[in-house]
C-alpha cells in the first residue's frame, strides 16, 4: 500500500515553472501594477471588500497596520499564544507592548476569560488568530472588544475559507490580514495581504508602504520556489513511499527532519530593527501566481474541508485522542487536521508504522521563546495544547481509501492502549 504524506502543497508545479519563467521578465511599473492590483481586486471579491493590500508577508502587514491603525503609541497589543514569533518583533518594533493571550484547554481557540483579565486601560489593540481552520467564537470577541472599546483584526492565515455564522473570518474586526507563504489555501511563495473596508486606512497604508519598502532580491524568491518543487517531489508517489517514507521512520526517534526543512522561521530572536529582506515589494510574478491560485482555490478547499469533516466525524474520542471543539456555528476549514493526543510522540510511531505520516505544530507557544523572556508571557495551556498536537493527513492528496485507513488505524491504536492499560 502506498504510504500517506503529511501534506500536499496548493501550488502546482506549472505554476512554480511559470513563476520561474516570469522572474526573468521584466514589465513596466504600469503593467505589473495593474497585474498586482488585478490580484488585489480578486482577493476582496471574496469578500464583497475594496481592493485589498498586498505586502511581502503577513508579518509586514500586521507591522503597517499596528503603524496606521492611529492606536496610542506604548499601548498594548493581545496577541494569541501560538503564533509566528516574529509577530510579537513586529508589535515591539511598532512601538507597542507585546501582550499573550493563552489558548482554551481542549479548543483552537483563545480563551476568553484569559482575554477578558489582559484587557486594561492600556490596551489598544487585539490580534485574533484563527488556527487551523477552526473558527474562534466571533459573537464572544466582538462583544468583548466592543464593549472594552478596543480594536481588533483578524490573522486568517489558516482559515481562508472558514465562515463564522454565514460571514466569513477576516471581516469581523478592523481589517483582515493572510499569509500567501509555504502550505497556505493561496500561496504565492511569500506575500501578505490585508483586507479592510476603512478607504482612508488604505490611502494611508498605501502611502506609507510606498514609502519605506524597496524593491526585493529575485534570489529569496527563487529558493522558495525550489524549496516548494523539492517539497512536491518529496511527497509524490512513490518518491515519497520508497524513500522519504523509510527515512522517516528510520528516523522516527530522532528529529523530524521533515518539519526541520519546512520550517521557515528556524531561528528567533528579540530584533532591534526589521530585515531589509521583507521591507520590499511584492512582485507581479507571485501576482500572476495568485490569480492562478484563486481560480482554483474553491475546488481545493471543497475537498480537503470534505476530508476533514469526514474525519472529524469518524473519529471516536476517548481520554488517549481527541479532536478540538469547533465553536457553534462555526462551519471548519481544517487547514491542518489537529489531534489531541496524550502521548503524540507514540501516536506518531504507531501511525509511522501502519504507513501513515504526521506532523507537530510548527508556530511557537509565545512563552516557550527564550529571546522574549522580557515580556514575561504566560500561556501555560498553549502549551499544553502545541506539546499534545499532531496533525494528521486530511489534504487534498488524501482519497476515501486513505481515510478510511487512517480512522481504522486511529481505533487499532485506542484498542491496544485499552488493552494494555
Ligand atoms: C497564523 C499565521 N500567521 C502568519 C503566518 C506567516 O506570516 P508571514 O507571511 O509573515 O510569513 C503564518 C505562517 O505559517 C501563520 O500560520
Amino acid at each position: 500500500m502506498l504510504c500517506i504524506p503529511r501534506i500536499k502543497l496548493p501550488l502546482s508545479l506549472m505554476e512554480i515553472f511559470i513563476f520561474l519563467l516570469n522572474i526573468f521578465k521584466k514589465k513596466s511599473q504600469k503593467n505589473s501594477t495593474a497585474i498586482i492590483s488585478e490580484f488585489e481586486t480578486s482577493f476582496a471579491n471574496r469578500y464583497n471588500y475594496p481592493p485589498a493590500l498586498i505586502v511581502s508577508r503577513a508579518r509586514i502587514a500586521f507591522y503597517f497596520l499596528l503603524k496606521n491603525m492611529d492606536i496610542k503609541s506604548g499601548g498594548e497589543v493581545l496577541i494569541s499564544a501560538i503564533h509566528i514569533a516574529d509577530f510579537v518583533n513586529m508589535i515591539h518594533l511598532a512601538g507597542f507592548k507585546p501582550v499573550a493571550v493563552d489558548l482554551k484547554i481542549g479548543t483552537y481557540n483563545i480563551d476568553y476569560e484569559d482575554l477578558e483579565r489582559k484587557i486594561n486601560k492600556n490596551t489598544v489593540l487585539l490580534l485574533v488568530t484563527h488556527l487551523s481552520g477552526f473558527a474562534t467564537d466571533m459573537d464572544r470577541i466582538v462583544e468583548i472588544t466592543r464593549r472594552n472599546n478596543i480594536p481588533f483584526i483578524e490573522d486568517c492565515s489558516q482559515a481562508v475559507n472558514t465562515f463564522y455564522k454565514g460571514k466569513r473570518l477576516g471581516t469581523f474586526g478592523k481589517a483582515g490580514i493572510f499569509s500567501l507563504s509555504l502550505l497556505k489555501s493561496v500561496c504565492t511563495l511569500m506575500g501578505g495581504m490585508i483586507i479592510t473596508t476603512d478607504l482612508k486606512l488604505l490611502d494611508k497604508l498605501r502611502s506609507n508602504i510606498d514609502q519605506n519598502v524597496s524593491s526585493p532580491s529575485k534570489i529569496p524568491l527563487i529558493m522558495e520556489a525550489v524549496k516548494n518543487i523539492i517539497i512536491i517531489t518529496a511527497v509524490t508517489q512513490p518518491i515519497f513511499t520508497l524513500i522519504v517514507f523509510p527515512l522517516l521512520r528510520l528516523n522516527m526517534y530522532r528529529e523530524d527532519f521533515f518539519a526541520r526543512y519546512q520550517r521557515t522561521n528556524k531561528t528567533v530572536e528579540l530584533r532591534r530593527l526589521i530585515p531589509e529582506n521583507m521591507m520590499v515589494h511584492y512582485t507581479w510574478q507571485q501576482a500572476v501566481m495568485g490569480l492562478s491560485q484563486l481560480r482554483s482555490l474553491q475546488g481545493r478547499e471543497e475537498i480537503r474541508i470534505k476530508n476533514g469533516q469526514y474525519l472529524f466525524d469518524n473519529i471516536i474520542s476517548d481520554d488517549k485522542i481527541s479532536v478540538p471543539a469547533v465553536v457553534e456555528g462555526s462551519d471548519n476549514t481544517f487547514w491542518l487536521f489537529p489531534i489531541i493526543a496524550d502521548n503524540p510522540d507514540r501516536l506518531k510511531r504507531f501511525l509511522l508504522k501502519n504507513g501513515i505520516d504526521s506532523s507537530k505544530f510548527l508556530l511557537v507557544v509565545l512563552s516557550e521563546v527564550n529571546e522574549f523572556s522580557v515580556f514575561s508571557f504566560k500561556c501555560t495551556s498553549g502549551e499544553s495544547i502545541k506539546a499534545h498536537t499532531l496533525f494528521i493527513p486530511a489534504h487534498i492528496g488524501v482519497t476515501k481509501k486513505n481515510l478510511d485507513h487512517i480512522i481504522q488505524v486511529l481505533k487499532k491504536y485506542q484498542a491496544s492502549l485499552t488493552i494494555n492499560t
